[in-house]
Order: structure tokens, then C-alpha cells, then sequence
């Protein structure tokens, strides 16, 4: 098992890596907070795969348990689910030195971790993963929250987890799509850092990606980048966390121009990571080796290689709407080479529009 420190302003934890580690769960979360109740919150999906032994896992380590399982779903993450989640804690007399376990993906562990952070003003907070995407990003940074009318993430908060557990067996259950688009993320990491973590992902790229194939190394190196950038600009103030942001700006437009339902959102964040590659190439010039060293990845990883049939003019309008855009419009994180990030580069809408309608041309 892989411990990577998390030695956040607001909060010090370990994230956890292991394979088939579940059934310790228990005795991990209960040298981090003793006692207590837990209330876990899953899907129905994850409910029926992993509940049960997360419940016997916290039993056995003295924890109280109880658990709530909601339907599985994007829709789910809302305001009057979290007020449902609050009427549980409520009614299980949760207190502050209680912990909810976030058992899911990256909709469970926002969603509950958002109930989390405002129960109370704030009760402990365990974040399980279950999904490829959940265990390198979601879990990991302390973002919590709930989507607002046709705002996504519009209501939520910085909260920090006392303990990130990662079980990568649980990737074996994860629909084949699922797993793809986490890889995304993965990808993302691996174009920021351009050394060891790309060579990493390149083997990885070359073979069908299975879950056993995805090893705790890579996990606990893709949650470790993530965390240093995190430290330092945990609440999103200085931009240094923007970084993370690379890909997301098309991936974004993508995502709302296609009313998120087209493409799960790796799959629009493997486009927005191309349409990046093909900026840095124009605007911060990257060389073409690089370029295509990158694209070559994504191919690998099984993300799709062109947009389908959608104006390239949507998506440019909504690059403009973007949650992170300032008053001057979105400023693009692109790559001068593989490795170096640079931040806020204003791309011309032409540019832009280009770079859009290379992806429906490909
Ligand atoms: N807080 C952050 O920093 C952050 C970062 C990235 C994404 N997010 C959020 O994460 C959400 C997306 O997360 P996601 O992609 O994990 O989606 P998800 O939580 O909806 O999970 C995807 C699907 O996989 C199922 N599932 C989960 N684990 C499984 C397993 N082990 N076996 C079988 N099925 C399983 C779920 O039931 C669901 O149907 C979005 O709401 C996004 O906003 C948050
Ligand atoms: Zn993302």
C-alpha cells in the first residue's frame, strides 16, 4: 500500500493506495478519527458491490454504522439531495467528531462531501473512490459541492477529507467508458509533468487499458502532482491551481454544448486536452514532436480522436461562460513543451475557432 501525504494549509492527511485493501478501511480511518458514528453515502451501483464489506469493515473496527444509498447520476448532485443527506445525519444524531464515508465516485464524494462540510459547520469527511476519475482528481484537493440550475459545482466549498482510501480492485467492476474517461485525467497529469509520469502512462497506453493494468504507482504519482499543486493555492486564490485546468476549457464547452450527455466528461477532456496540444503548438511553441507525442497518448488511452456534430461557434460561446473565465475572457492553460504549463494564455478567437474545427475535421 502507497501512503501519499496531503499537508494541506487547512488540513494535513494521507491518501492511501492499495489493491484489495477495502476490508481495512476500518482500521485506517480509525487511527485517523477515533470513535464515533459513520454514516456512509453510495450509489446504488456502488451499494450493491462495496457496501456491505465497507459496512463490515467499520463494524469491526467499533465504528456505529449506518448508511444512505441514492440513485446514481449527475442529477443527483443537488440541493435537495444534500438537504435528504442532512435530514440522515440528523436523524443518526451525527455530531462533529462523526465521520461520512463518501463511498462512490466523483458525484458521491462532492455531494457528500459537500453535506460534510456544512453539517454542522462541518463533521469528518472519509473520501473512497470508486472510480478511476474519483481516485485521481475528485477525492483528492478538497472541492466539494453541488450543481445549481444549469450551474455546474455552483454551490459548494473547500473541504479537506481526514483520510483519502483508494482501493484500485474496485476498478475491476467500473464500466470499460468509466475507466476511459478517468484516463483523461491521468493523460492531464502526465502532459503537466512530461517526465517519469509520462513515460509512465505512455506503457500504459500501449496495451488495452484494463483496470489491473492501472497500478498503484500511477495512482499515487497522478494524487501527489495533484497535491502539490493544491498546497499551494489550496482555496483557488493565487492561480497556481488553475494548472489543473488544462484540457477543461474546451472539455467544459464540450460537455455543456452537447447538454452533458454525449460525452462523459474525460471523453470531453481528452478533446479539450487535443485542442490544447494544438494551441500550445500555434500560440507557445511546442514542437510538433511533442504535439503529436501527446495526441498519440490519448489515442492510446482510447479517448475519441474528433467532436461529432456540433457548431464549432457553441462551443467557442461557451468557452466564454466558463466558471474560471475573468472579466477579459478565459485564459487557456497551454504547454510550452511537455512539462511546462503556462498559464492564462489568451488564445484569439479565431484561433480558437480553428482549433474547434480541427477537432470536427480530423
Ligand atoms: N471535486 C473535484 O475536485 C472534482 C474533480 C473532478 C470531477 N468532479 C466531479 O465528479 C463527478 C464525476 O465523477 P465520476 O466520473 O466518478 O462519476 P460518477 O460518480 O457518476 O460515477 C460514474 C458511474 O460509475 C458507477 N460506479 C462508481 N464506482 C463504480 C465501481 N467501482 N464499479 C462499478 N460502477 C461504479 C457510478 O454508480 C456511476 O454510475 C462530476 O460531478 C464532477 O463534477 C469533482
Ligand atoms: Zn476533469
Amino acid at each position: 500500500m502507497r501512503r501519499v501525504p496531503a499537508p494541506l494549509p487547512s488540513r494535513a492527511y494521507d491518501v492511501l493506495v492499495g489493491r484489495g485493501c477495502l476490508a481495512g478501511l476500518g482500521t485506517a480511518l480509525m487511527r485517523r478519527c477515533p470513535g464515533g458514528k459513520t454514516v456512509v453515502c453510495c450509489d446504488e451501483n456502488v451499494a450493491a458491490l462495496y457496501l456491505e464489506q465497507v459496512r463490515s469493515s467499520l463494524r469491526a473496527s467499533g465504528y456505529e454504522v449506518s448508511h444512505i444509498v441514492i440513485p446514481a447520476g449527475e442529477a443527483q448532485k443537488d440541493l435537495a439531495r444534500a438537504e435528504e443527506l442532512y435530514g440522515v445525519l440528523y436523524d443518526r444524531g451525527l455530531r462533529r467528531g462523526d465521520t461520512v464515508v463518501a463511498l462512490g465516485g466523483g458525484v458521491i464524494g462532492d455531494l457528500a462531501g459537500f453535506v460534510a462540510a456544512t453539517y454542522q459547520r462541518g463533521v469528518r469527511l472519509a473520501q473512497v473512490p470508486t472510480t478511476l476519475l474519483a481516485q485521481v482528481d475528485a477525492a483528492v484537493g478538497g472541492k466539494v459541492a453541488v450543481d445549481f440550475r444549469a450551474g455546474k459545482n455552483y454551490v459548494g466549498t473547500f473541504y479537506q477529507p481526514w483520510l483519502v482510501y483508494i482501493d484500485l480492485a474496485t476498478l475491476e467492476t467500473l464500466p470499460v467508458r468509466e475507466l476511459h474517461s478517468g484516463a483523461a485525467e491521468v493523460a492531464k497529469y502526465a502532459l503537466l509533468d512530461g517526465g517519469e509520469l509520462l513515460g509512465r502512462v505512455e506503457r500504459l497506453a500501449r496495451g488495452r487499458l484494463v483496470a489491473a493494468r492501472v497500478s498503484e504507482t500511477l495512482v499515487a504519482a497522478c494524487v501527489a502532482r495533484k497535491v502539490a499543486v493544491v498546497a499551494g493555492d489550496e482555496r483557488e486564490e493565487t492561480g497556481a491551481r488553475a494548472v489543473l485546468n488544462l484540457g477543461h476549457t474546451v472539455g467544459h464547452a464540450v460537455e455543456a454544448a452537447t447538454g452533458f450527455s454525449r460525452y462523459a466528461h474525460g471523453e470531453a477532456v481528452g478533446l479539450g486536452l487535443r485542442a490544447s496540444l494544438w494551441l500550445s503548438r500555434r500560440l507557445c511553441g511546442m514542437d510538433a514532436r511533442d504535439e503529436a507525442r501527446g495526441q498519440a497518448l490519448l489515442d492510446g488511452l482510447g479517448l475519441p480522436r474528433r467532436l461529432e456534430a456540433v457548431p464549432a461557434a457553441a462551443v467557442c460561446e461557451l468557452t466564454h461562460r466558463d466558471k474560471k473565465a475573468g472579466r477579459d475572457g478565459v485564459g487557456y492553460v497551454l504547454l510550452d513543451g511537455l512539462g511546462s504549463p503556462r498559464l492564462n494564455v489568451r488564445v484569439p478567437a479565431e484561433l480558437e475557432r480553428e482549433a474547434v474545427e480541427w477537432l470536427l475535421q480530423r
